[in-house]
């Protein structure tokens, strides 16, 4: 048997993305918590997932949601406690579920204890902890210059200066997230450490938060000046994605905290696509077990998605196992960027969840998606919360733009589209706070609520449950090889061979709001799923999913 075909309950589980803020408020203080992530389990265990990825739930000062961490070891007060961490855990064992964590290695927060020690003095232990570096040199009114032109993600310089000791920090997100520096071994037991620790009480993996850019290019050079997307992305890859030595510090990683365990291991990872994912996640390097590829978010169309996946499977095959996720909490709704929406919104929806639920990948399901939730709209700048949109929105002001188009502009990026709460039931706080949500709900998303969902065979929510079903039963869905069959016009279509005695099937998709032409003959093998009551012979219907038998 080929890697591809050796079964793990990593390559076997689809996981499901809670955004701990926005999932379910036990105590009314319009913040998710973890009691209320464990009073939803039987809804999950009921939608058929495997395992929850919950995004950072430690003590934070929320600059950044929690991705700002300053104490990776203790809860945050607004989602509980340890123990209430344990009874989730106790929760999800009782239900055969799995659980992995989100950790932030790449960066702490400013008030985590160690940059508060690293930034008291130049001779401080901690001091080279984190990126310190001395300016270029002053400007004309004694202003100290930065050491290079790298930008923030979040928007102006990743550096930051520092009074008291006269140096800058190198920060990639916000200038309450310093980044820590990986040259130094103690950072990295360090951070070990923290991994170890929540594996012991109960984790069974780790998404790995930006985990490509630990490793920053050595002297910190300026990046060539150039605009547009393309040079975004220049900029952004030479600020520290995937440089030497990132490969020998994620194989100590992996010796230190993974080998001869059954954790799963998934990077947050930018700028992989199929000519890089290999040195990340071949198995034989022992590095990573997965990979996020933002390579399919940007995908721009049925076909683009398919090639996409083509082009990452054909360059990993037998050697490492990839995931799929069409969206997560920095993205836009997957339904809303892919599907239809306005026209198709249950056969959009439905087959979208056929695509991410039939290929030989793990899939990530990000809350919300199994109840067709769309792109939201808030009609002031105060009433959103991203951190990223309320940056870009200041610099857009600052370079001259209207309120009404930088307002417009925050509406169209921002990532609160997929962080609004939860909507579990049609009264007021939708279920998910009896107090005031940290952020609105939207009204669009009230209809779309889990209890009017799980009332309505016909809903999104039923068909997710179907297919997850589907995959778990018909495993060649997640073992079998994987081909391409004919695709005419905007159709896609694909078989799964067999695998241990699992049947071939076929997949059949019309990625389009047009009706399509059959490949070949509409098939008259017998249909294991489709988003349509019946099969029409002479064209596959708009947005139709179906997945057959193979002959
Ligand atoms: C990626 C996370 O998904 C995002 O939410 C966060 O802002 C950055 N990493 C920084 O931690």
């Amino acid at each position: 048997m080929s890697f591809s075909e050796t079964p793990a309950w990593w390559k076997e589980a689809v996981f499901y993305q809670i955004y701990p803020r926005s999932f379910a408020d036990s105590n009314g203080d319009g913040i998710g918590d973890l009691p209320g992530i464990t009073s939803r389990l039987d809804y999950l265990k009921d939608l058929g997932i495997d395992s929850l990825w919950i995004s950072p739930i430690y003590q934070s000062p929320n600059d950044d949601n929690g991705y700002d961490i300053s104490d990776y070891l203790e809860i945050g007060p607004e989602y509980g406690t340890l123990a209430d961490f344990e009874r989730l855990s106790a929760g999800l064992k009782e239900r055969g579920l799995r659980l992995i964590l989100d950790q932030v290695l790449n960066h702490t927060s400013d008030e985590h204890p160690w940059f508060i020690e690293s930034r008291s003095s130049r001779t401080n232990a901690k001091r080279d902890w984190y990126h310190w570096v001395d300016p270029k040199g002053y400007d004309a009114a004694g202003k100290p210059i930065p050491p290079n032109n790298w930008k923030s993600v979040f928007e102006g310089s990743v550096w930051e200066w520092d009074d008291l000791t006269k140096q800058f920090y190198l920060h990639l997100y916000s200038r309450k997230q310093p980044d820590l520096n990986w040259r130094n071994p103690a950072v990295r037991q360090a951070l070990h450490r923290v991994l170890k620790t929540w594996a012991t009480r109960g984790a069974d993996g780790f998404r790995l938060d930006v985990i490509n850019q630990i490793a920053k290019r050595d002297g910190y050079p300026d990046v060539p000046p150039v605009t547009g997307e393309a040079g975004e992305l220049l900029l952004l890859d030479a600020l520290g994605c995937n440089n030497p030595p990132q490969a020998e510090y994620l194989e100590e990683m992996h010796r230190e905290v993974f080998a001869g365990t059954e954790l799963y291991a998934v990077g947050e990872t930018w700028f992989v696509g199929p000519e890089n994912t290999l040195d990340l996640t071949a198995y034989d390097a022992r590095r990573l077990h997965g990979a996020f590829y933002f390579y399919f978010h940007s995908a721009q169309s049925g076909a683009d998605h398919f090639r996409r996946f083509y082009e990452l499977y054909e360059a990993t095959r037998g050697r490492s196992w990839l995931t799929v996720t069409l969206g997560n909490h920095d993205s836009r709704r997957s339904l809303s960027r892919f599907g239809d929406p306005e026209r198709h919104p249950f056969a959009s929806a439905t087959l979208l969840a056929t695509w991410l639920l039939t290929l030989p990948a793990t899939p990530f399901l990000f809350q919300g998606e199994e109840l067709g939730l769309t792109d939201i709209l808030f009609n002031t700048i105060e009433e959103y919360r991203d951190i990223g949109a309320l940056n870009r929105y200041a610099v857009d002001l600052a370079a001259g733009k209207s309120p009404a188009e930088a307002l417009a502009a925050a509406q169209a990026s921002t990532r609160d589209h997929s962080r609004t709460p939860m909507p579990w039931d049609d009264s007021p706080g939708a279920g998910f706070t009896t107090g005031k949500p940290w952020i609105g709900i939207p009204e669009s998303h009230q209809p779309l609520n889990a209890a009017a969902a799980y009332a309505n065979p016909r809903s999104v929510f039923h068909a997710y449950r179907k297919l997850l079903a589907l995959r778990k039963r018909v495993k060649s869905l997640v073992y079998g090889d994987w081909a391409p069959l004919a695709q005419p016009g905007l159709v896609l279509a694909y078989r799964r061979g067999t695998w241990e005695g699992h049947p071939a099937v076929e997949v059949y998709l019309n990625w389009s709001s047009e009706p399509q032409p059959w490949p070949t003959a509409a098939p008259a093998t017998e249909t294991l799923w489709a988003n349509h009551a019946d099969i029409d012979a002479t064209a596959l219907r708009p947005w139709e999913a179906r997945i057959h038998l193979a002959l």
